[in-house]
């Protein structure tokens, strides 16, 4: 325990544990969706509140957003093999490990007290770089700019946490700033938001979402295309054929108690292409 790496991080930033122990404990199965073995050494080497994190009932919904998002990221880099990746609000995110493919260029972005946590695990290479940011700022786009296009920017668990004038205005300078690239992100209807509220205030979580979006299609007006647009418990058939049969079998029933009305949907989006 006494040589564990202490954590001293902001109430949003903590909420990164929530995706690492669920990927670590994933890893930990006989057939997971996916494997992370970097998430194991980091739940090991960090004091962390555990009994707050390893909770077991969203790790499966965790794993599969992020799996999914994975598949995206893949995609991408079969017909951009060359291309950049941004991992926005990255956390302890081990992406890159899992999805490298010897040419990509990659950045990971988050708030400088994360990017401290991150620096214990993680080194830059001459591909993969650390910004340590806000996502809201500006000044990491350049030196994202400067880096091979086109661009894939990903942000998962993160956006519901900024309040919704930002994450508009931050949308709209990527689809103007990176031209025919693409987005993928996650959003959480006001049902649920409010379901998070009450899970906050008693304790569970340490931050309140700020940011619900009934509908993806409507961040259209804000210059970006729906390219997919999916839920958790209903993926794409490429990517249910290949989920483990426990994961199969468990998808409808997930669809039934928490997707019915396609609150939490993950969404690919392109930016303008220029004419
Ligand atoms: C739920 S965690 C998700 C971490 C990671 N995306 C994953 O899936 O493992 C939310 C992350 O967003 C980051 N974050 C919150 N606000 C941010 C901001 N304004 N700019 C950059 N990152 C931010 C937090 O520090 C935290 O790492």
């Amino acid at each position: 325990m006494t040589d564990k790496i202490p954590t001293r991080l902001g109430n949003v930033q903590e909420t990164l544990f929530i995706p690492l122990a669920a990927r670590a404990r994933e890893t930990r199965k006989k057939h997971p969706v996916l494997r992370d073995p970097k998430a194991v050494e980091l739940v090991e080497s960090i004091d962390f509140p555990r009994e707050k994190y390893e909770r077991s009932w969203g790790s499966v919904i965790m794993v599969l957003r992020t799996a999914v998002f994975d598949t995206w990221i893949r995609s991408f880099l079969q017909q951009h093999p060359h291309g950049t990746v941004v991992e926005i609000g990255t956390g302890l995110n081990t992406r890159f490990d899992r999805v490298d493919n010897g040419t990509v260029h990659w950045f990971d972005l988050d708030l400088p007290d994360t990017i401290a946590l991150r620096r214990h695990f993680f080194t830059d290479t001459e591909r993969r770089s650390t910004l340590a940011a806000s996502v809201l700022d500006e000044d990491w786009m350049d030196q994202v700019a400067d880096s091979p296009g086109p661009y894939f920017f990903v942000a998962e668990g993160v956006l519901v946490y900024l309040p919704e004038d930002e994450v508009h205005r931050t949308l709209t300078r990527l689809a103007h700033r990176f031209p025919d690239s693409s987005i993928a992100l996650d959003t959480y209807g006001h049902r649920m938001m409010r379901h998070q509220h009450q899970r906050a205030e008693k304790g569970d979580v340490t931050a309140h979402w700020q940011w619900a979006c009934d509908d993806p299609t409507t961040l259209e007006s804000l210059g970006l295309r729906v390219l997919e647009s999916t839920t958790v418990a209903r993926p794409p058939q490429p990517f249910h054929s290949q989920l483990p049969l426990t994961y199969r079998a468990l998808l409808p029933v997930l669809h039934r108690f928490m997707d019915r009305n396609d609150a939490f949907r993950l969404t690919l989006f392109q930016t303008p292409v220029p004419q």
